[in-house]
């Protein structure tokens, strides 16, 4: 078997990891996501679910990831495939491992379709901001944006030199690539962070005096118990998918380039902290207290826009605003960078591992395909002449939330219940702080599953409400022209279903074949030498 690359450093390792989890959910999803569910009133599920969800599901999929590693594996269905064999053996195991490759496979090849896109969309943003072509007061953002997602060059330029840029990073390898492009970008982000955190904590009250930077802080931080809900709260443990990239088998992946015995809690717990600082304090401070001021409560709702369309109106006065905008949407590009690598870089693991094409074949694969894939969401806005998004916001809808939900059950059931090795000593293996027991009898085992299931079903419930299974989804009801999107975007889901469940299927048979025909384990150890 060929010998697997490692991290070349603890710190190489953490800024990669944090890399991965820090992303455009951090800085663009996380405040309007908040802000639309009531900021303190999101506040709180949010937190709970950070506890009751991300924390365990992260111990897991780094723990899953170094195991799949010291077997030779950086993918999910193998993982998956080796942790049930024992107890489900390999017939219906090998089931259960495809089911779970497809499902990552759907998210890693079709989240990044809209995702690099948005990538493109802050590289473009921050050229406009420094060049002043985005404070003309002469189009509104609005419109500014609506002329920028319609016109091809714009979008198809800046799209294409951001899949370039993560072609070249993965093309080097994990240490010359994706480790040395977190060591650079993950700094530059932090610094960019503080300086915009500065600049919005002191903004004051331009408008009203009611308004002020403080006052959007305490619109997050004041927690409203009464105002909890159910749409919150399914909310929150969305954006903590989301945030933390888990149900993404993206961690899984980067953890198997770890060596067997190196400590993963600690690293896992400081990669975890990384992200939430970068989410809650750094995102949080950033865009809530400014639009808070300049807009008020009501203006903090714009969705997608809240970025792209109500920040801009803020950098067109105050000091510096080109300037200060530029950072911004420069800090939007790497967080996005560093996480669209992870994705990049999963697809990659599959081609070199199971097809055995070189890293820089398999990474000229990865952007051709990510040219397909990506296509319907430029060319949408193109045909429609106006920002209508009905192709992204299906695949958004179950790629970006939906799927993420079942992958991380599959894991945590996988974990608390089939996985005949324990848990503890595997993740405890080599680390500095020892995971307690109770995580894994009371949290892995009861709470943490239960808790899914509820949001599971809760999700389900207000998805059948949206109109989302319907056949003709109530979102496009009224627009006719939109509907060949919807069935578009679920005609490519299906395709990407059927090939990622057969593609996995196929690997993981080449590899355990044999035990699959017998239906015992043969294999033990397949370890790399
Ligand atoms: N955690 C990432 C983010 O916040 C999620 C993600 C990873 C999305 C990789 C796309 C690609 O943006």
């Amino acid at each position: 078997m060929k010998k697997r690359e490692n991290w070349g450093s603890k710190i190489g390792l953490i800024l990669a990891m944090a890399g991965n989890a820090i992303g455009l959910g951090n800085f663009w999803r996380f405040p309007y996501v908040a802000a639309k569910n009531g900021g303190g009133a999101f506040m709180l599920p949010y937190i709970a679910a950070l506890f009751l969800l991300g924390i365990p599901i992260v111990l897991i999929e780094w723990m899953q990831g170094r195991y799949g590693g010291k077997h030779g594996h950086g993918t999910l269905g193998y993982m998956i495939y080796l942790q049930s064999r024992e107890k489900l053996k390999p017939k219906k195991a090998i089931i259960l491992g495809s089911i779970c490759g497809m499902i990552v496979i759907s998210v890693t090849v079709l989240l990044n379709s809209y995702y690099n896109h948005i990538i493109g969309w802050t590289l473009g943003y921050s050229i406009f901001s420094l060049n002043g072509k985005l404070m003309d007061p002469g189009v509104s953002t609005g419109q500014f944006f609506v002329n920028y997602v319609t016109n091809p060059s714009l979008v198809f330029i800046f799209w294409i030199i951001s899949l370039g840029f993560l072609a070249f990073a993965v093309t080097r390898g994990i240490q010359k690539g994706i480790e040395a492009w977190a060591k650079i970008m993950m700094p530059i982000l932090y610094i960019f962070g503080f300086i915009l955190i500065i600049k919005s904590l002191t903004i004051g009250s331009p408008v009203k005096p009611e308004w002020s930077a403080l006052k959007g802080l305490n619109y997050l931080w004041a927690p409203r118990w009464a105002e909890l809900n159910w749409q919150s709260t399914l909310a929150a443990c969305g954006q903590i998918f989301f945030t933390l990239s888990i149900g993404m088998g993206i961690i899984q992946n980067y953890a198997s380039y770890i060596k067997e015995d190196d400590d993963i809690v600690l690293s896992a717990l400081t990669t975890l902290s990384l992200n939430e600082f970068a989410e809650v304090i750094l995102g949080g401070t950033i865009v809530i207290p400014i639009c808070y001021a300049f807009l008020g409560a009501d203006g903090l709702s714009q969705s997608i826009g809240l970025t792209f369309m109500s920040l801009p109106n803020i950098f067109r006065v105050i000091g510096a605003g080109r300037f200060i905008g530029f950072l911004w949407f420069l800090l939007l590009f790497c967080a996005g960078i560093t996480s669209a690598i992870a994705m990049y870089n999963y697809l990659v693991a599959i081609i070199e591992e199971d097809i055995g094409f070189c890293r820089k074949k398999a990474s000229l694969v990865v952007f051709a395909l990510y040219i397909i894939v990506g296509l319907p969401v430029g060319l949408e806005q193109l045909v429609t002449k106006d920002a209508t998004f009905i192709y992204f916001t299906e695949i958004d809808n179950w790629v970006g939330n939906y799927l993420l939900v079942i992958m991380g059950l599959i894991e945590v059931i996988v974990t608390g219940w089939i996985m005949k090795d324990s848990f503890l000593d595997e993740v405890n293996r080599g680390s500095y702080w020892k995971v307690p027991k109770w995580v894994y009898n009371v949290l892995i085992k009861f709470i943490t599953p239960i808790v899914m299931v509820t949001v599971l079903i809760g999700s389900t419930n207000d998805y059948i409400k949206q109109g989302y299974f319907k056949l003709i989804p109530d979102f496009v009801a009224e627009t006719p022209k939109l509907i060949p999107w919807v069935n578009g975007a679920r005609i490519v889901l299906l395709l990407v279903f059927i090939f990622g469940f057969i593609g996995t299927y196929k690997s993981i048979k080449n590899v355990y074949g044999e035990e699959i025909r017998t239906n015992t384990i043969k294999i033990t150890n397949t370890k790399n030498s």
